[in-house]
C-alpha cells in the first residue's frame, strides 16, 4: 500500500537524472496504490514539488505541460488513500518548513491526532486531512534544532506510533534522502554513483539489481555514494546485502496486454522455478532453507496456516496435501481473526505463513501474536528480504518472479507448488512416507508445469465465452475436496476483477442453502472432481451439476479429460489434463483465471489495477 522511491546522484555524473528515475521508480511501484502520486526533488538549494490526484498518468502530464528544472535528488510517492480521501491536497510529499522538507509515507500513524493538536498549538499549519503531514511538521522542528536530517528522523521516529515508512529530504542538505520504516516495508538499492530506496526492489530494478535489507525500526541515509543505517537508538547498523535474482525484463508485460495476462503465462514457469533446486537427481526433497530443528518438526502436534485472500486458499489446498500425507491435523485461519479469538497455539505448533508480499499487516500480527506463544513460523512467501519471511524462523521462497498485477495468479500456483513441498518435507521426516512414494509425487510435481502449459495453449473457449458472458450480473462456483478452495479462488478473481457478485461453495453445501439461487440462465462454474479418485466424489459432484442443470443453470464444467459423464448435463466443458487429485488446483484454477481477466477486459475494465484495491495490504 504507497509505492515509494527515493535517489541520490551527482549532478555531475552520466546517470539519469532524478526526475526520470523516480517516474520510472513509480510506474513499477503503482500496483501497490493508484489513488495519486507526486514528487518532490531538490533544485538549486530548494524543492520543487508536483502532487496529483488519481493514477500516476495524470501526474505525468502534468510534469510534460511544465518540466522542472534538472535535479539529481528526488522523492516520489503513489498513493492508496486511508486519512483523506484521494485529492490533490492529500497525495504526497507533505511539506513544512515554508516548503524547505519534503515527506512522503507508507502507513498509518496511529497517534497524529494528538501530534497534531500539539503542532497546531505551536502555530503549524496543516494543508491536508493526512496522518502524514505531522511527520513533516515534526521533521522540519526536529531539524532547525538539531541541523542533521538523520538525526532529526531519528526523533521524529520516536515520536510516531503505528505503521510507517518515511522518505525526507531537505532543501538544505543537498544530495542527500533519508529513510525510515517500522512495520513497513523499505529497501535500499546500491548503484554505481547513485543510490536508491524503494518500498520493493521494483522501485530500482531498472538501475541496480544490488540491494541491502532493513531491518524493523531502522533509518537508511543515502547520497550517491554512501549508505549509512542507523536504529531507531542511533546505533550504526550493517544492512544485509543481497543480489535480486531477477532482472527490469521481469517486471515489464513483455508485449501482453496487461500484466496479469502476462502473469497467467508465467505460471508453468513459476511453478517450475519453485521446485528448483528443490531436490536431487533422483527425486529426493532437499529444502535446506527449512531451518528449523528436525526434532521440533518431529514433535509439531497441529499446522496452522495463516493467510489472507487469495494466499488463503493456497493454505486451504495445503490443507488436504499436508493432512493427507502427515496425518497431523491442519488447520486454515484467516491472519486477520486470529489473534483475536483466543487460539490454541504452542510450541507443538506449527505456523506456515503464506504470503505473496511478505507484508501483509494481518498476516504479521497473527504469526507475531503464534510466536509469542512459542509456536515456530515457516513463511511461504514471494518477496525476498520481506517482513514475513524475516520474523519467521525459517522461509520457503517461492519463485514466481515479481506480481505486478494486485489480482494474484502465478504467486497462488507457485504458493501452492510450496506447500507440496513443505507437505512431503514433513511427511518424510515424521515416517509418514517412504522415499519412493515421495519421489513418485515428485514426479508428479515435475510434470505440472507441461500440463498447466496445454491448459494455457487451450483456453480460446473459455475467452470467448468470457466476452459474451460481459454483461454477466452473478456467477457461482462449485467444488468439492480440493475443488473448494478453486472455487472460492474463482469468485473472488471475479469479483475483484470485473466486479460481478460472485460466490464460491463447497458442493455438497449446496443442497443446504446456496440451491435456493438457482434459477434460469444462472452461471454456474463445477470443478470436477477426478473420476480416478476414491470416495465415489466424482459421482456425488456429477449429481450436483445435474441438480442445477435440472433448475435451468448454465452449467459450466471443468473436469478431467475423458470424462464424459459429466457431458449431458453440461452447457459447456472445459478439459483439462489428468492429474492426480491433490495436484488437480494447479491446473483446474487456470480457466477460471483466465475467464475473470478476459471478462473485466471485455468490460473496459483495468485488470491490473482494479478499483479500491491495492497490492501489499500494509494496514489492518
Ligand atoms: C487477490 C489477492 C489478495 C492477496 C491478499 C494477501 O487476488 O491478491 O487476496 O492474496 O491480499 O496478500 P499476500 O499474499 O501478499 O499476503
Amino acid at each position: 500500500m504507497c509505492g515509494i522511491v527515493g535517489y541520490a546522484t551527482d549532478p555531475a555524473s552520466s546517470n539519469s537524472g532524478a526526475l526520470d528515475v523516480v517516474l520510472e521508480g513509480l510506474r513499477r511501484l503503482e500496483y501497490r496504490g493508484y489513488d495519486s502520486a507526486g514528487v518532490a526533488l531538490q533544485v538549486d538549494g530548494q524543492l520543487w514539488t508536483a502532487k496529483r490526484s488519481g493514477k500516476l498518468a495524470r501526474l505525468e502530464e502534468a510534469l510534460q505541460a511544465s518540466p522542472p528544472p534538472a535535479s539529481a535528488t528526488g522523492i516520489g510517492h503513489t498513493r492508496w488513500a486511508t486519512h483523506g480521501g484521494p485529492t490533490d491536497e492529500n497525495a504526497h510529499p507533505h511539506l513544512a518548513g515554508d516548503g524547505r522538507v519534503a515527506v512522503i509515507h507508507n502507513g498509518i500513524i496511529e497517534n497524529f491526532a494528538v501530534l497534531k493538536k500539539e503542532l497546531v498549538a505551536d502555530g503549524a499549519e496543516f494543508l491536508s486531512q493526512t496522518d502524514t503531514e505531522v511527520a513533516a511538521h515534526l521533521l522540519h522542528a526536529a531539524f532547525s534544532r538539531t541541523g542533521d536530517l538523520t538525526e532529526a528522523m531519528r526523533l521524529v521516529v520516536n515520536r510516531l506510533e503505528g505503521a510507517f515508512t518515511l522518505l525526507a529530504v531537505h532543501a538544505d542538505v543537498p544530495g542527500t534522502v533519508v529513510g525510515a520504516r517500522r512495520n513497513s516495508p523499505l529497501v535500499v538499492g546500491v548503484g554505481e554513483g547513485a543510490n536508491y530506496l524503494g518500498s520493493d526492489v521494483a522501485a530500482f530494478i531498472g538501475h541496480t539489481r544490488e540491494a541491502i535489507e532493513l531491518g524493523q525500526d531502522q533509518i537508511a541515509t543515502i547520497t550517491p555514494t554512501t549508505v549509512d543505517i542507523v536504529d531507531f537508538e542511533g546505533n550504526p547498523v550493517t544492512g544485509k546485502n543481497y543480489h535480486v535474482d531477477w532482472d527490469a525484463a521481469a517486471a515489464e508485460k513483455g508485449g501482453y496486454s496487461s500484466f496479469m495476462a502476462k502473469e497467467i503465462m508465467d505460471q508453468p514457469q513459476a511453478v517450475a522455478d519453485t521446485l528448483l533446486g528443490r531436490y536431487d537427481v533422483e527425486g529426493n526433497l532437499t529444502l535446506d532453507e527449512l531451518r528449523i530443528d528436525e526434532a521440533v518438526l518431529r514433535s509439531v502436534d497441529k499446522i496452522v496456516v495463516l493467510a489472507a485472500g487469495t494466499s488463503s486458499y493456497a493454505g486451504m489446498v495445503a490443507k488436504y496435501a499436508i493432512e493427507h500425507w502427515c496425518r497431523i491435523p491442519v488447520e486454515v485461519e484467516l491472519s486477520s481473526e486470529f489473534r483475536y479469538r483466543d487460539p490454541v497455539v504452542n510450541a507443538r505448533t506449527l505456523v506456515v505463513a503464506i504470503s505473496q508480499s511478505g507484508e501483509t499487516m494481518d498476516t504479521i500480527m497473527a504469526l507475531r501474536h503464534a510466536r509469542e506463544q512459542g509456536a515456530k513460523v515457516v513463511a511461504i512467501c514471494n518477496t525476498h528480504g520481506s517482513t514475513i519471511p524475516r520474523e519467521s524462523d525459517a522461509a520457503l521462497y517461492t519463485h514466481a518472479g515479481p506480481e505486478i498485477a494486485v489480482a494474484s495468479t502465478k504467486a497462488f500456483l507457485a504458493q501452492i507448488t510450496a506447500c507440496y513441498l513443505l507437505g512431503l518435507y514433513l511427511a518424510r521426516l515424521r515416517g509418514n512416507k517412504f522415499d519412493d512414494e515421495i519421489r513418485e509425487i515428485v514426479g508428479q510435481l515435475q510434470a505440472m508445469p507441461d500440463k498447466i502449459q496445454k491448459v494455457l495453449d487451450g483456453l480460446e473457449q473459455v475467452r470467448t465465452m468470457a466476452r459474451w458472458m460481459a454483461d454477466t450480473r452473478s456467477v457461482l462456483f462449485l467444488g468439492r475436496h480440493v475443488g473448494f478452495p478453486v472455487a472460492m479462488e474463482g469468485a473472488l478473481k471475479l469479483k475483484e476483477l470485473a466486479y460481478i457478485h460472485a460466490e464460491g461453495f463447497a458442493a455438497g453445501e449446496l443442497k443446504h442453502g446456496p440451491i435456493a439461487l438457482i434459477e434460469p440462465g444462472q452461471a454456474v462454474f463445477v470443478i470436477v472432481p477426478s473420476p480416478r479418485g476414491r470416495d465415489s466424489l466424482h459421482a456425488k459432484v456429477v449429481s450436483n451439476i445435474q441438480e442445477i442443470n435440472a433448475r435451468g443453470a448454465r452449467t459450466i464444467v471443468i473436469a478431467e479429460e475423458g470424462d464424459t459423464d459429466v457431458v449431458p448435463y453440461a452447457s459447456e466443458v472445459i478439459y483439462v489434463p489428468q492429474t492426480p487429485t491433490l495436484l488437480a488446483p494447479l491446473v483446474t484454477v487456470v480457466p477460471l483465471q483466465v475467464f475473470a481477466c478476459e471478462l473485466a477486459t471485455a468490460k473496459g475494465l483495468d485488470v491490473d489495477q482494479p478499483r479500491n484495491l491495492a497490492k501489499s495490504v500494509t494496514v489492518e
